[in-house]
């Protein structure tokens, strides 16, 4: 037997390091972009081994390090399922998604795993119950996440997400396009998280004003998609991209391909995710899509992704 899961990739469209103190966020996934497992039955005699194609490494599940993320998501998936035992089987992973570069490619590899270990059994886990267990090993590459990666990767939707308090699934009348350009730094989350906690306990009401406002955008943004008027929700993406500067996880590399897409006519543009290189995107409309394409990869990104929010 034969059984293949993916799960996609995302961006963070307001509200990111805010929504660990509490703030709300947006979250959409991208699709063109994903993390795929499959599982291959090898029958009797052999055990769960895995081979991580993008980091050209296989490695048995018995021989992991107990605290591994792969390791770990498969032992909470498998116990989540009832299953006491791994399959004799090789389960393949690989993705598109760049790692540590705010897109998810974490959060994605982990769901993927669990859907592939799921369908395995013959059993769909409800998306609240797939995001949970991605949560678990975010904690791993996070510290303390929000939770706003695994939930919009498990549920594949764009969100509206309060830590512990608000999850709306929403949908977007009329459809935008984002660019999405890669600085090509990787630069994991959990730092730049730290650092802004460090901020915050050094000044705390300065990082409040900065998480406040935050918030404000992300509400005023989460009002202006569902109420059909996306193209207006460019100066508060570049509004939340200073607040994020000032929040020290901006980097020289994403303030010039933001700069760089303004000029060419985006109408918004700001960091993504943690920040300190990883990615930025940019709202476009059909007519300037060419032109800030052109812009982004002169300005230096190493890749650029196009993306269009619409119903599902
Ligand atoms: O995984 P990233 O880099 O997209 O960052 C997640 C968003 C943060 O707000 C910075 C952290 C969090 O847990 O919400």
């Amino acid at each position: 037997m034969i059984v293949s899961a993916e799960a996609p990739g995302k961006v963070i469209l307001c509200g990111e390091h805010a929504v660990v103190y509490g703030q709300p966020a947006i979250a959409v996934p991208v699709t063109q972009i994903s993390a795929r497992a499959t599982l291959e039955e090898t029958g009797t005699g052999t055990e769960l081994t895995l081979i991580a194609v993008d980091q050209q490494r296989t490695v048995r599940y018995a021989d992991l390090d107990l605290a591994d993320p792969l390791g770990v998501i498969i032992r909470l998936a498998l116990l989540a399922l009832g299953e006491t035992t791994p399959p004799l089987a090789t389960l393949t992973l690989s993705s598109t998604i760049p790692i540590a570069s705010g897109l998810g490619s974490g959060a994605a590899v982990s769901a993927a795993i669990v859907r592939v270990l799921a369908s395995y059994v013959g059993r769909q886990l409800p998306a609240v119950a797939v995001s949970e267990l991605v949560y678990q090993v975010e904690k791993i590459y996070h510290g303390i996440p929000s939770g706003i990666d695994n939930t919009v990767i498990a549920y594949t939707q764009p969100v509206y997400f309060i830590r512990q308090k608000v999850l709306k699934t929403f949908s977007a009348p009329v459809p935008f396009r984002l660019l999405i350009a890669d600085t090509g730094l990787a630069s994991p989350t959990k730092i730049a998280v730290a650092d802004v906690r460090k901020g915050w306990e050094t000044d705390p009401a300065k990082f409040e004003t900065l998480f406040n406002r935050c918030g404000e955008i992300a509400q005023a943004a989460y009002s202006l998609i569902e109420s059909g008027h996306p193209l207006e929700l460019g100066p508060l993406l570049t509004a939340n991209h200073r607040l994020l500067r000032e929040m020290a996880v901006s980097c020289p590399e994403l303030d010039s391909l933001v700069e760089a897409a303004l000029d060419a006519g985006a109408l918004g543009a700001k960091l993504s995710g943690g920040g300190r290189g990883g990615n930025m995107f940019a709202l476009v409309t059909d007519e300037t899509a060419p032109s800030v394409e052109r812009a982004l990869w002169q300005a230096g990104a190493k890749r650029v992704i196009t993306t269009v929010i619409r119903n599902p």
